[in-house]
């Protein structure tokens, strides 16, 4: 390896490691307060409802900011390896991501700001028990995040459009409707990793644009409250942003699993011509599927309502399905050792399959009349975020770290974790769904019977989680601590 290699991926390894680590470390903040609201929730902690909204503002969007700036520092480096990106400007992102994350703090937690992060027009302006500062103090916040999430997407895409010399080769395309005067010509598609980062960039500078739109219309308004917005306008900008920044967090860390499962099981993951097409379906559909948030907006034109659950159907189960049975087909009969970083990853997919089943059921318009705004829906997203997104990014954490030391975890270690994060997580989410199926509202501070009951079974199962979580913080650090035997390639 040239010396000029070693510094490129070391400054690689750099932004990786910067991203993660603040990250999950915004990650263990937020999880603290998470386990506060639902311990209020099941009247365990005496919380007036001020101070649970407030709260519960700071933990969505700092959950959300949290699980994206980690998920964007392992496609950065996954991405680097394949093409030129330069590290300055992943820093310079990263210095927009942690001022944004200051202010947010500074709006919830002195400023009391208490109306959500994707919350809906008047709201965060009339009727407040906070000060209007802490208003526009929150939506410069997260138009500072919006800023860093698009200089992240623009460099990410000029740098695949020029790698891949335009759309059609960033997006396979000859690969797939050409495939036999593609593959005669020893030409090669891009490698799974690079799908999970064209789709993050493109819809995401597509969803940066829509949120710094509605965020300056909002701050139009804070600074002059004359200037009013239409509602439905509103509503449709503030869920096409939040719904699918969200929704990209899952596809920023995916792309651990096309890297971290092969390492594990000593096999490749190919690019084939159904993953292109099942990703092409999430780049087109992932942006529009915001609609099914709307499914009670009587005044939302009828024909969007049909394309929201078409779209919703079709942005999440093509990739979830290729993926996933690729993920499987390659552990399968692969004599593959599970150590924590190849359960991570595998768990990982069960919560992607389980929360996606749970999301597409919510998106389908009958059973969203029963299940629309009740605890379904944190149900659901917390899942996919909580059993998806964070063990992909555990599962590609620890899987450097044993291999860097070519050591693993202890069975007892394992089980301890195993159990913490995967059985307390799955408590903690059943208080969600049960909760939501019996017709308990989301987002109320004092829940109505059965609330209180499930949310004690779920702040239990948190409370497990976290002790798991703990274990594994430690276990990371004893990995970390050993000497260095092989690079990660
Ligand atoms: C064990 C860990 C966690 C606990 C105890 C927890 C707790 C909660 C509670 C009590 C709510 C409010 C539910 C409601 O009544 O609507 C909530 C909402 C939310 N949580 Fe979590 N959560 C956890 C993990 C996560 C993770 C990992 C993420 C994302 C990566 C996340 C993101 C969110 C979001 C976006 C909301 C919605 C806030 C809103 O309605 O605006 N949470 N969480």
């Amino acid at each position: 390896m040239t010396s000029t290699h070693v510094s490129e991926q070391n400054a690689g390894l750099r932004v990786m490691w910067t991203y993660i680590a603040t990250g999950l470390a915004i990650f263990v903040l937020m999880l603290l307060v998470g386990i506060v609201t639902r311990a209020s929730q099941a009247g365990w902690l005496p919380l007036d409802p001020g101070s649970f909204y407030s709260l519960l503002s700071l933990h969505g969007v700092g959950m959300i900011v949290a699980m994206a700036i980690s998920g964007l520092g392992v496609l950065w480096y996954l991405a680097r390896r394949e093409m030129e990106l330069d590290e300055s400007i992943a820093f310079i992102a990263y210095g927009f991501f942690l001022a944004g994350t200051v202010c947010v703090i500074v709006s919830a937690i002195p400023g009391r700001y208490g109306s959500l992060w994707t919350m809906l027009y008047p709201l965060p302006f009339v009727g407040t028990y906070w000060p209007s500062w802490a208003t526009g103090t929150w939506l410069i916040g997260n138009a500072l995040v919006m800023l860093g999430f698009m200089l992240w997407c623009g460099q990410m895409l000029g740098a695949l459009l020029a790698r891949y010399g335009g759309v059609r080769g960033m997006l396979a395309v000859d690969y797939v409707l050409r495939n036999r005067d593609f593959t005669q010509s020893g030409k090669k598609p891009p490698p799974p990793q690079m799908f999970a980062a064209a789709i993050t960039a493109f819809d995401g500078f597509i969803t940066g644009t829509v949120g710094l739109v509605i965020g300056t219309a909002l701050i139009v308004h804070w600074m002059d409250p004359s200037v009013a917005l239409d509602p439905l306008w509103a509503k449709n900008l503030t869920y096409l942003f939040g719904h699918s920044f969200a929704n990209l967090t899952m596809y920023m860390a995916v792309a651990g699993i096309y890297v971290g499962l092969p390492l594990c099981t000593k096999r490749e993951y190919h690019t084939s011509p159904p993953l292109v097409v099942a990703w092409w379906g999430t780049l087109l559909f992932v942006i529009i599927a915001y609609f099914h948030h709307l499914y009670m907006d009587f005044v939302q034109m009828q024909w969007m309502q049909f394309v929201g659950e078409i779209a919703s159907y079709l942005a999440a189960i093509p990739v979830v399905v290729v993926t996933v049975y690729g993920g499987v087909m390659l552990v399968h009969r692969s004599g593959m050792r599970w150590s924590l970083g190849a359960m991570f990853l595998y768990a990982g997919m069960i919560g992607w399959v389980v929360g996606g089943i749970a999301a597409v059921l919510d998106a389908t318009i009958p059973a969203n009349v029963d299940l629309h705004n009740t605890l379904w829906v944190p149900g659901h997203f917390h899942t996919y975020l909580l059993e998806g997104v964070l063990l992909f990014i555990l599962g590609w954490v620890f899987v450097n770290l044993e291999q860097r030391a070519q050591a693993a975890s202890g069975l007892l270690t394992r089980w301890l974790i195993g159990v913490g994060m995967f059985g307390g997580g799955a408590l903690f989410l059943l208080g969600f769904y049960l909760a939501g199926a019996f017709g308990v509202p989301r987002r109320y501070a004092v829940e109505p019977a059965p609330g209180p009951f499930f949310a004690s079974l779920a702040t239990m199962g948190a409370l497990i989680f976290l002790a798991g979580f703990v274990i594994c913080g430690a276990e990371a650090w004893r990995l970390a601590r050993l000497p260095k035997r092989q690079a990660v390639g």
